[in-house]
């Protein structure tokens, strides 16, 4: 297992669209190190997901996990690490959240963005299978995010009014 190095904002790795992975090598379990390095990566700088193109890899590719202190810290439902390869999402529905949100790539950061309430998420899951679920709430909003780096978006991207662009920690 090893921690990834993360690409940071101005990084062209961050602004590429991302190519979907081979359901075959899934299935060989080719994917596995990466997952784990991915999962392990995301712990380490305390994120909740974490996609291909930050790792520097233009795969559509992501992991997630909201941790039970992370959760109760931050008010947000608890999710458990996953991931999901060729992943695409379509809304459930108009209504939108504003919410705030950050970034491991970039860092200190954070702002209000606008994320669907509920969506309805396609992909393939750590086997090859595929997926299909219906996501509400912060978990939607994870899941936008990351499939957004997989486009080459960054929250920043979809910020309307960024007054709400501030640092995490302010002295
Ligand atoms: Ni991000």
């Amino acid at each position: 297992m090893a921690i990834l190095k993360v690409a940071r904002l101005g990084h062209p790795a961050l602004r590429h669209k991302a190519s979907d992975v081979e359901v075959k090598d899934i299935k060989a379990g080719k994917f596995q190190p990466l997952i784990d390095d991915m999962i392990e990566t995301m712990h380490a700088y305390e994120g909740v997901g974490l996609a291909g193109p930050q790792v520097h890899l233009p795969l559509r590719i992501f992991v997630f996990e909201v941790e039970e202190r992370v959760a109760k810290r931050r008010g947000i439902p608890q999710l458990g690490a996953g991931v999901f390869f060729n992943a695409v999402y379509e809304p459930d529905g108009d209504e939108t959240i504003t919410d705030w949100e950050g970034c491991l790539s970039v860092p200190f950061l954070g702002g209000e963005v606008p994320r669907y309430k509920r969506i309805k998420l396609r992909g393939v899951d750590h086997e090859g299978k595929g997926a299909s679920i219906e996501v509400d709430s912060f978990t939607a909003r994870i899941f936008q995010h990351e499939v957004d780096h997989t486009d080459g978006r960054v929250y920043l991207d979809r910020m309307p009014d960024l007054t709400t662009l501030g640092y995490t920690i302010v002295l």
